[in-house]
């Protein structure tokens, strides 16, 4: 295998690309369950493929294996022949059926040569299923199992091959089942969850997923063997799930029930026309109702399976957008059992934080515990540490840090001791000078309708100040120019923390819009130094970029880039994974970051696509965007250091 790529992430979901000896495969993406038996299978999947772009399915080898007339198809067509269907076919391997039945009659040897003979794309080891109440003995004594059939596996299956994670609900086990899995799988298929899953019992589903993940190698295509409902899937890829597989669009339609994104709906008890799919526009459901078993089958079936496409084309604009969270905390609110669940995620914020951006385009607050993300829970551990060996001010309702509001909030009192002030937020107090940093600049929550600080006029604040009889301090004059040093200091100290953000403050100047009065950059005596962005955060430009190099050493904020990747990335290509020496452990994806050779020379400034971690396990793709870089050495030494610096992300408009 070339190796699984990551095209585009929101923290530890990805959009991904894998190649098969019958085609690409670009996760997330459902894998639908195919019953090997055509007769036995409600939706043909040449029909998946033609009329609903499946590109990859998933068919039981084991069942395919013990029924002779199907084995002789398979033997002699091969297992794409006896399905019909050209794209790729993964294979499992019957421990679902040692799970539902209690035991199988195949040897793992046995199962994954015929994986081989029948010309399977992704073969699965024959694995021990670990029932969620299994003791730890025995759960540990089946994985030993698992573990050396996999390892006999991969010896013996040049291909692509799918090890399952076990454990059960042993979080010790998960890590060393994932951990192996890692070095033998190239698909990481994390198993024994079908029961969470029927149960409901999202918040064990969860503990498993987090206990698994920081085990699973980033280079791994990760599957959650079961992962039925679509109302499910968001939350699968917050914890990084490339592959779901799922014959819930069958089970359910067998059941007479229609599966949406958002909750199910019974047949029997529909009177109204809640779906107007492509299928159920043209055929009511109240006809469906009428209708003899097996078609009112392959009528759910079928929109039960569009559902769920359209659920996971769902969560991959959301990885787009770098909206998975509100888009798992929208599904949630379908179910309490899945609000519980995403509870129990944000209490493994640390799985989160490597991966997770250091700022995002917006802050859409779904529930009030949106506020508790990840995203949220560094910002305030930053927040803590900016504050760190300082007082803590009064409180201020939160303002736009422009100057119509600025210029009558004093910085300092009559003494010329500095005053802290600290906003009222929707995360809490805040320094006054970092709130248009992401999370708290494009915040939209409900309070901006209730109490919108754009409403709240300068006026206002001056007689809010007016009234505070403690406040001994000259509110006459006009502090804007205060309140720029002050900010360029912050954001700087923010960002590169107590010792260095000073230093790199004291040349600059800040500049605000004409327009909005934001403040856009921040200029040195040789130029533009930082842009700062919609998200609030000062980013370097190259020259930019030679103050922070000149101010840190021994690695900090640094990528080191590989020799012979050194010509292109001077010229402003991208760096790929497989040429980064090193990096900064402290640096996350969307970091800002000092792109440097072995000798510590600056190359470039850029923006990590990749956390460092993932640098080192990834064989493919971006590990950072170069976004300005030195121009060619031959020209002018005045202006041998400006690229131009392109807004960030590209799709935004600058305001101003
Ligand atoms: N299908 C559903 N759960 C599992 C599992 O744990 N292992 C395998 N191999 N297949 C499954
Ligand atoms: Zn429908």
């Amino acid at each position: 295998m070339r190796g699984f790529e990551v095209l585009e992430r929101d923290g530890l979901a990805r959009l991904g690309r894998f190649e098969t000896p019958h085609g690409v495969v670009e996760t997330p993406a459902l894998l639908p369950v195919v019953h090997p038996d055509p007769e036995r299978q409600p939706i043909p999947p040449a029909e998946m493929a033609d009329r609903l772009g499946v590109r990859a399915v998933i068919t039981s080898s084991y069942i395919t294996w013990r029924t002779p007339p199907l084995r002789s198809v398979a033997e002699r067509d091969g297992i794409h022949g006896l399905i019909r269907f050209q794209g790729t076919v993964m294979t499992d391997s019957g421990a679902f059926q040692q799970h539902a039945y209690g035991s199988v009659e195949v040897g793992p040897e046995e199962i994954l040569g015929f994986q081989e003979r029948i010309g399977s794309d992704i073969a699965t080891v024959l694995d021990l299923f670990t029932e969620p109440e299994t003791g730890f003995a025995d759960a540990e004594a089946a994985l030993a199992v698992t573990l050396e059939r996999a390892r006999r596996a991969r010896a013996a299956r040049p291909g692509l091959l799918a090890v399952p994670v076990q454990g059960g609900a042993h979080a010790e086990l998960r890590g060393r089942s994932a951990d192996g899995a890692s070095g033998l799988g190239d698909v990481l298929a994390v198993g024994g969850v079908v029961p969470l899953m029927e149960q409901y019992r999202f918040v064990d589903l969860v503990h498993a997923l987090a206990a698994a993940r920081p085990a699973l190698t980033p280079a791994g295509i990760v599957h959650l063997f079961g992962t039925g409902h679509p109302m499910t899937f968001a939350l699968a890829a917050l914890f990084g799930v490339d592959l779901f597989d799922s014959s819930a669009y069958h089970k359910f339609a067998r059941r007479g029930a229609l599966m949406f994104a958002d909750g199910t709906y019974a047949l029997d008890e529909l009177r109204e026309r809640v779906c107007q799919c492509a299928l159920c526009a043209t055929t009511p459901l109240s006809d469906v109702r009428g209708w003899p078993a097996a078609e009112r089958e392959r009528h759910l079936a079928r929109h039960n399976l569009v559902l769920s496409l359209e659920e996971v084309g769902r969560v991959r604009q959301a990885i787009r957008d770098g909206t998975l969270w509100e888009l798992a905390e929208r599904r949630a609110a379908g179910h309490p059992a899945l609000r519980a669940g995403l509870v129990a995620a944000r209490q493994h914020a640390e799985i989160f934080l490597a991966t997770e951006p250091d700022a995002r385009r917006a802050f859409r607050e779904v529930t009030a515990e949106s506020r508790d993300r990840p995203s949220a829970v560094r910002f305030r551990r930053r927040v803590d540490a900016y504050r760190a060996g300082r007082a803590v001010g009064p409180r201020i309702p939160r303002v736009a840090l422009r100057p119509e509001y600025l210029r009558g909030i004093p910085t300092e009192d009559r003494t010329g001791a500095p005053i802290a002030w600290e906003s009222e937020t929707p995360f809490g107090p805040v320094p006054l000078e970092l709130t248009e940093r992401y999370p708290v600049g494009p915040y939209l929550g409900p309070e901006e309708f209730l109490a919108p600080p754009r409403h709240r006029s300068p006026a206002d604040v001056g007689r809010a100040l007016r009234a505070r009889a403690d406040l001994e301090a000259d509110l006459d004059r006009d502090w804007t120019e205060a309140w720029t040093r002050r900010q360029v200091e912050a954001l700087l100290r923010f960002e590169y923390g107590p010792e260095v953000g000073p230093a790199l403050a004291a040349p600059c100047v800040g500049e605000r819009s004409r327009k909005t009065g934001r403040l856009r950059g921040l200029r040195g005596p040789d130029g533009p130094r930082f842009v700062v962005g919609p998200d609030g955060t000062p980013r370097p430009t190259f020259r930019g970029g030679g103050a922070v190099h000149a101010a840190t050493g021994a690695g900090r904020f640094r990528v080191e880039v590989a020799e012979d990747a050194v010509p292109f990335v001077r010229e402003g290509r991208s760096l790929f994974a497989r040429f980064v020496q090193g990096a900064d452990p402290a640096l996350v994806p969307g970091s800002s970051a000092l792109l440097v050779d072995r000798e510590d020379t600056l190359l470039a400034v850029g923006r990590l696509a990749l956390a460092p971690h993932e640098m080192r396990a990834m064989r493919r793709g971006v590990a950072v965007h170069v976004i300005a870089h030195a121009r060619s050495t031959a020209e002018p030494a005045e202006d041998e250091d400006v690229a131009e610096l392109p807004v960030w992300p590209p799709e935004r408009p600058s305001d101003g």
